[in-house]
Order: structure tokens, then C-alpha cells, then sequence
């Protein structure tokens, strides 16, 4: 191929002649089988692997979460891995319907060393390989592609013997031929042919089971996609086997490429939570599945616990979580710019109608996924910053401590958060946004304290209230009395008497928090000062009334610090 790119140490790897693909109008309806190699090609790219115990507890999180293949070890390669698959069977921690898994290259006494680990293993998978590639075969072991076949069929041929000698067992074989991506095609085929061939159990049943691994990512996601839709043409007995992927992540694009591989006709995928494994890891099967959950996809996994597993993975692998990670980061809900925040406010408040108009259960802006399906909650979605607008901060209060502000008030709320995160240059926490809101509008300094308020009506027309009100101007005391057509009218005229600047209120908005007898009352009261200035102070009471006379006074305090 004539290489006509720049960069004359690199050429693109040459694509493959399928005009009639199919894969590229598919959609993938049903859920892969999934197999985790976190144990095996996880853990062996770990600094620092797991000790027996925390394998365990890994393993059994693996089952909680649904895996029903389970890759646990390469117990030819060591006496800890070895030890691990006899505990594993020895102590009965398999469920009844999970196959486990252990790997082997294609060498004689390290597939007599693997069946010796399997002893009694009720039901489980012996994963073979041999590298195919030629850069592999030739430089890495000298062999040539003739060697490689006659390699896998006596490894092949001698498992099936072991096999044979294990009659109650359920012992399925798979087989991967290393770097499949970076292999001739037609040789990866016949290789494929040999090993199934000499197996010879292979049935629509009890399929064996070929992985295609890219193990090292060279390749865009739609050369990986065409590999498997031309494999798949040229075996001889497709149905007879299940064409498991394994992708690596080398450009980034494992998930990409596994997704494209399943529309090719893929069946199984083996990866690893949070996307462990050597260099830069193996497909993130979290990401993956909760891709698939995303498009409706049952995919038979349980992320509904998702931090949980994460803070397993962290405590047990010692690998970091980014905070941007798919579905599992710790920003993966969280909205910092303003807009999202109105936006994400108003799709939460409109669910209802916006899954009958659209047809589907969630359609909120911005939110792909309902962050309760992975247990995560709606309170911490949305964090403050100084980018905020009053939408996120109003949500912020709402949601977390029922604060149901009115809409006129919301632009003032956000201004006197935006003014301490502009201060502290810093993200600002929920009950920081709290204690701003109840230092400015509920409890601000000022001149004015209220001692008490008592209105009363008068003896003859109800609807007159005479109040009195007991006041402290500056730590000064003095009471005042004035009458009005209600509570809040013969207050204001008491605060006009005392000499408060002059102001109006016309309309103002109350709210109960909390139920029964413990319920308060919020009053948010907008005072029209003469300056056309609008103030709002909120006002906190089991009575109304009393939280509505809190609210004038809170609103006359942060006029004078305004003045
Ligand atoms: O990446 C790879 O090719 C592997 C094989 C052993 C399947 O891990
Ligand atoms: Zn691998």
C-alpha cells in the first residue's frame, strides 16, 4: 500500500474491501455476555495486585453485580493464582450459574498446570492463547504461522483429553487469538478452524468460545467492526461458537470500538470495571453497560449501587476514580454553568410531561441517564460556583432544604451567592449557599430588633387590627402602636411611626415547611422603598402573621445596610 500521509514512521493501517457491511444500519437490542477479567488482566496490571482476601471480596462483588463469566486467574503463571482457584472451589464461593475462568498460553505442562487448578470445578471456562500476529509470532517467538497452527492444536488437542478425564464437569473452551487485530485475517480464520476443529464439542449448545481481542488498539473502532463482520462470514460454523470481543484502550476508543464490534454481530464482551487493565486499560464495562442500559438494553448487570462498587474498586485496586469518568465520576451529575442548572431545574420539574410528549421515560436537558438508576441522588446535582446562575442556587435551596423562594426573588438570591464564591474563589457547598441565604435574608445585621409583636382586633370591626409593636432601633428600645386593615398593614404603619424609611408592601409570598405540629411558616416579603428599590426579606414563624412582621423587619435591616 502506498503510504501518501506525512509522518513517514506511521502509515494507516489499510482498511478492508466490504462495500455490502452490515454492521453500520444495526442497533444492538439485546445485552452481550458479559465476562470480567478484572482478576486476571486486570489485576496483573495493577501496581500493586490483590492479596487473596481482597480477590475474594472482588469476586463475589462481580457475582452481586450479574457477571456469569468470571476470568480469575492464570494459575499456571502463579502459585498466589493457583492457591486462588482452589479456594475458590475448595471453599464453595462459585453460585451455581457463574462459570469462572482461567487462562493459559498454548504450552503443554502450563495447560496440564491449569486443569490441575480446575480439580472438581463443577462448571467453568479454560481460556487459551497464542499470538497470531506476525510481528508477535516471528519477533516475540520465533515461530512461523505453520508452527503457531500446530501449537494450538496439540495445546487444544490436550485439553480436550484433560477435559475428557473431568466427565462431571461442565468444561467449556475458549480460545483468543493474541492481537487478532493486528493478524492477516484469513490466518486468524484458520487458526480459529484448528482450535474449534480440534475441540471438536462445539455445538449450537455448548459453543466455544472465540475472543478477538485487540490487544493493543491500533486500529479506528470501524476497522475493528468490518474484522468481526468479515470473521463471522468466513468461519465455516458460526453457530457453533460465540465471538467474544476484548478490547484494550490504547486511542481512547474502546468503548467506541467494542459498540461497533457488537453491531457486527459480536455476542460476548470481556472487560473490567472502571477499565483496569494493562497500559491504558481494557473496555470499561461499566461505561459500556450503562450505555446500553441508556438505550433501553436490559443489560442484566445491577449498577444500581454504583459508588458502592466504585468505592470497592478504589479501596481494593488502589486506582483512582477521575472525576469525569462515564456514569461513575464524581462530576458525572453535577452541573456547574448556569444555564445547564435552569435547564436541568426545569426538565426535572416538567418529567411528566416531557416522557408523554417524547415518548420516553427521561428526557431531562443535559442528563442522558436518571442518576437514581445508578443510586445517585438528584440532591448533588448541582453544585455552586461563581459561573452559577439563580436557577442552580434556587434548585440548591429547593431541593435541599425546601426553600421555595418566588421567582421574583431568585435573581437577588443569586447575586449574593455569586458575590461570596467571587470572594472565595472556590466551588461553594450546599449548606454554604443555606447560611448565605439565611445571613442575608433571614437574619441580616441592622439597626432594627424585634422584641414582639401583638396585633389585636378591634371590639367592634374585625377587620381593623390595632398592633403594638416592641422594638430595639440601634439597642434602644421603644414601643409603638398604630392600626391597619390586618396584621401586616398595622405593623408596617408601627414601622413608619418609628421613623423606618418609607416603603409599600403589595403582595408577598408564605410557605409552610416541615408538617403538623412542627410545621413553620416562611413568609417572603418584597418592601417597594420610594427609590423604586425592591428589597426582599424573608421572615421565619409557626404563625404566619409573625413570620410575615420578621420578614419587614429582615427587609428594613438589609435596606439600611444597603444605604
Ligand atoms: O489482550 C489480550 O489479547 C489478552 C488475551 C490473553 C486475551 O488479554
Ligand atoms: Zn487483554
Amino acid at each position: 500500500m502506498e503510504n501518501n500521509t506525512n509522518i513517514p514512521k506511521y502509515i494507516p493501517p489499510p482498511s478492508f474491501d466490504l462495500p455490502d457491511r452490515q454492521w453500520p444500519s444495526r442497533t444492538v437490542t439485546r445485552s452481550p455476555i458479559w465476562c470480567s477479567v478484572d482478576l486476571r488482566d486486570g489485576n496483573q496490571a495493577l501496581p500493586n495486585p490483590l492479596l487473596p482476601d481482597q480477590k475474594l471480596e472482588y469476586f463475589l462483588m462481580l457475582c452481586n453485580i450479574g457477571f456469569k463469566h468470571i476470568e480469575v486467574s492464570f494459575p499456571s503463571a502463579s502459585q498466589d493464582d493457583f492457591d486462588f482457584v482452589r479456594r475458590l472451589i475448595e471453599e464453595n464461593h462459585i453460585p451455581d450459574d457463574v462459570y469462572i475462568m482461567t487462562l493459559t498460553q498454548c504450552r503443554s505442562h502450563l495447560v496440564e498446570r491449569t486443569f490441575e487448578s480446575i480439580a472438581g470445578l463443577p462448571r467453568g471456562i479454560v481460556h487459551l492463547y497464542a499470538a497470531t500476529s506476525d510481528l508477535h509470532m516471528e519477533e516475540v517467538f520465533g515461530l512461523s504461522r505453520a508452527e503457531t497452527i500446530e501449537m494450538v492444536a496439540d495445546s487444544i488437542g490436550l485439553s480436550r483429553r484433560l477435559a475428557d478425564d473431568m466427565p462431571d464437569s461442565d468444561i467449556r473452551l475458549e480460545f483468543s487469538p493474541e492481537e487478532f487485530t493486528a493478524t492477516d485475517l484469513d490466518f486468524a480464520v484458520e487458526v480459529c478452524e484448528t482450535a474449534v476443529e480440534t475441540w471438536g464439542y462445539a455445538t449450537v449448545d455448548k459453543p466455544m468460545i472465540l475472543n478477538l481481542p485487540a490487544t493493543v488498539e491500533r486500529r479506528p473502532p470501524n476497522h475493528y467492526a468490518d474484522m468481526i463482520e468479515l470473521f463471522i462470514r468466513k468461519f465455516s460454523s458460526p453457530e457453533k461458537v460465540i465471538i467474544s470481543l476484548h478490547s484494550h484502550n490504547d486511542q481512547g476508543m474502546a468503548i467506541a470500538s467494542t459498540e461497533l464490534a457488537l453491531l457486527a454481530g459480536a455476542q460476548r464482551v470481556e472487560g473490567t470495571l472502571f477499565g483496569h487493565g494493562e497500559r491504558t486499560g481494557n473496555v470499561d464495562l461499566v461505561t459500556l453497560a450503562c450505555n446500553l442500559h441508556s438505550r433501553g438494553v436490559d443489560t442484566g448487570l445491577d449498577f444500581s449501587s454504583l459508588s458502592r462498587i466504585a468505592e470497592a474498586s478504589v479501596r481494593l485496586t488502589g486506582m483512582p476514580i477521575p472525576a469525569r469518568q462515564p456514569y461513575s465520576g464524581e462530576y458525572v451529575f453535577t452541573a456547574f454553568s448556569g444555564s445547564h442548572q435552569d435547564a436541568i431545574r426545569k426538565g426535572m420539574a416538567q418529567l411528566d410531561k416531557s416522557a408523554e410528549r417524547f415518548g420516553i421515560g427521561w428526557a431531562v436537558p443535559y442528563l442522558h441517564v436518571d442518576p437514581a438508576d445508578l443510586g445517585r441522588k438528584y440532591e448533588s446535582l448541582i453544585r455552586i460556583n461563581s459561573q452559577s446562575g439563580k436557577g442552580g442556587v434556587a434548585w440548591v435551596l429547593e431541593q435541599d432544604y425546601g426553600i421555595e423562594a418566588p421567582k421574583a426573588m431568585h435573581p437577588e438570591i443569586g447575586r449574593a451567592v455569586q458575590r461570596f464564591s467571587e470572594e472565595v474563589k472556590r466551588e461553594i457547598t450546599s449548606s454554604e449557599v443555606h447560611e448565605i441565604f439565611n445571613d442575608e435574608f433571614v437574619n441580616p445585621e441592622g439597626p432594627y430588633e424585634l422584641m414582639g409583636y401583638w396585633p389585636r382586633p378591634d371590639d367592634d370591626d374585625p377587620t381593623q387590627i390595632h398592633g403594638e409593636v416592641r422594638m430595639k432601633v440601634r439597642g434602644e428600645e421603644s414601643t409603638i402602636i398604630a392600626d391597619g386593615n390586618g396584621p401586616v398593614s398595622a405593623f408596617v404603619h408601627c414601622m413608619q411611626k418609628l421613623g423606618a424609611p418609607h416603603f409599600a408592601v403589595d403582595d408577598y409570598h408564605e410557605q409552610a415547611v416541615g408538617k403538623g405540629a412542627n410545621a413553620t411558616a416562611l413568609a417572603y416579603v418584597p418592601l417597594e422603598f420610594d427609590d423604586g428599590k425592591v428589597l426582599f426579606g424573608v421572615g421565619s414563624d409557626t404563625n404566619i402573621d409573625q413570620a410575615a412582621v420578621r420578614a419587614i423587619v429582615a427587609g428594613l435591616n438589609r435596606h439600611a445596610k444597603d444605604e
